[in-house]
């Protein structure tokens, strides 16, 4: 992301990380690159909040990375603890910046550095639908040998195994994809969508994917900052749009430079609802389980004092 932002002129970076050297060694290694690739931005490294002081945006992905057979679910109760010790420190050092968390399990991740932050929702955000709808979009375009910027798609929904894949938006140059690939094959491509964060776990075999979160986060950032009122699938904080209330959920938004907008509320057919309402369900079950475990530490921390 540091990489991109560069590239693309976005601005001055820092990194942070709590190992120590790391985020210091990787600004170091970037800003060697800058007479190469022409830019004049800085950037540095740090492993304190206070060096995050002022930013205008601030991308999270701090936490835990899944390990082969995992879900992102399974990462609830360490991430958990590492995002609100984040969002502590963005509210005390960047307390007017714009909030992108990528982190997973996503949904609760980015609910919970709301409640912490207490920021307003426009201004704190998930990355997640535009990297599911991306990768829905470049298996569409492998599979019919077309360009990617032919494909149009839209993934809805939490971010893990039960997102949904819309498929009545998915169309190439405005034809609908069920013209043009059957409905087996549409199930097998979706249901490998629905993996795909996993697909490339278990190749890695440590770490998770790098280069389209990053890709798909930058966007955000470049229609926060261009004032582009993108519309653009993201987990954003529902009061009442979709009959969701209260949580963060993968909705399309307007991104703009009043950041989240406004939520677009489209159409979506039966069977797609259906499964609207599976992935529901999934993401309000982990906030419970999130809301227990963050109580259960509460609990201990009191009776050791
Ligand atoms: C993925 C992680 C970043 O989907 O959630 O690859």
């Amino acid at each position: 992301m540091a990489h991109l932002c560069l590239l693309k002129g976005l601005g001055d970076v820092v990194l942070f990380d709590v190992i120590d050297g790391l985020p210091q060694g990787k600004a170091l290694d970037l800003l060697h690159s800058a007479p190469i690739e022409n830019f004049d931005a800085q950037v540095s490294g740090t492993g304190k909040y206070e060096g995050i002081a002022g930013a205008d945006v601030c991308i999270v992905t701090a936490g835990l990375a899944r390990k082969p057979g995992m879900s992102r679910d399974d990462l609830v109760g360490t991430n958990a603890k590492i995002m609100s010790q984040v969002a502590e420190g963005i509210k005390t050092y960047a307390p007017d910046s714009f909030v992108i968390v990528i982190t997973n399990p996503l949904d609760v991740m980015v609910t919970l550095m709301k409640r912490v932050t207490g920021f307003p929702k426009n201004r704190v955000v998930g990355q997640s639908g535009i990297l599911d709808s991306s990768r829905y979009r470049s298996f569409i375009a492998q599979e019919l040998n077309v360009s990617v910027a032919s494909v149009a798609a839209l993934v809805l929904g939490g971010h893990g195994d039960d997102m949904v894949p819309v498929r009545s938006t998915c169309q190439i140059s405005g034809v609908p994809i069920e013209k043009l690939i059957s409905d087996k094959r549409l199930d097998e491509i979706e249901a490998r969508v629905r993996k795909a964060g996993g697909e490339i776990v278990s190749l890695l075999k440590s770490g998770s994917a790098f280069y389209s979160p990053a890709s798909a986060a930058i966007r955000m950032v470049e229609a926060y900052f261009f004032d582009k009122k993108e519309i653009l699938p993201c987990a954003a904080y529902l009061e009442g749009e979709y009959g969701v209330q209260g949580l963060y959920f993968g909705v399309p938004v307007i991104i703009g430079e009043g950041g989240v907008e406004k939520v677009v509320e489209i159409d979506l057919n039966s069977q797609e609802k259906k499964a609207f309402e599976v992935s529901l369900t999934r993401v309000k079950e982990l906030l419970q389980s999130m809301d227990r475990l963050l109580a259960e530490k509460v609990r201990k921390v009191k009776s050791q004092k």
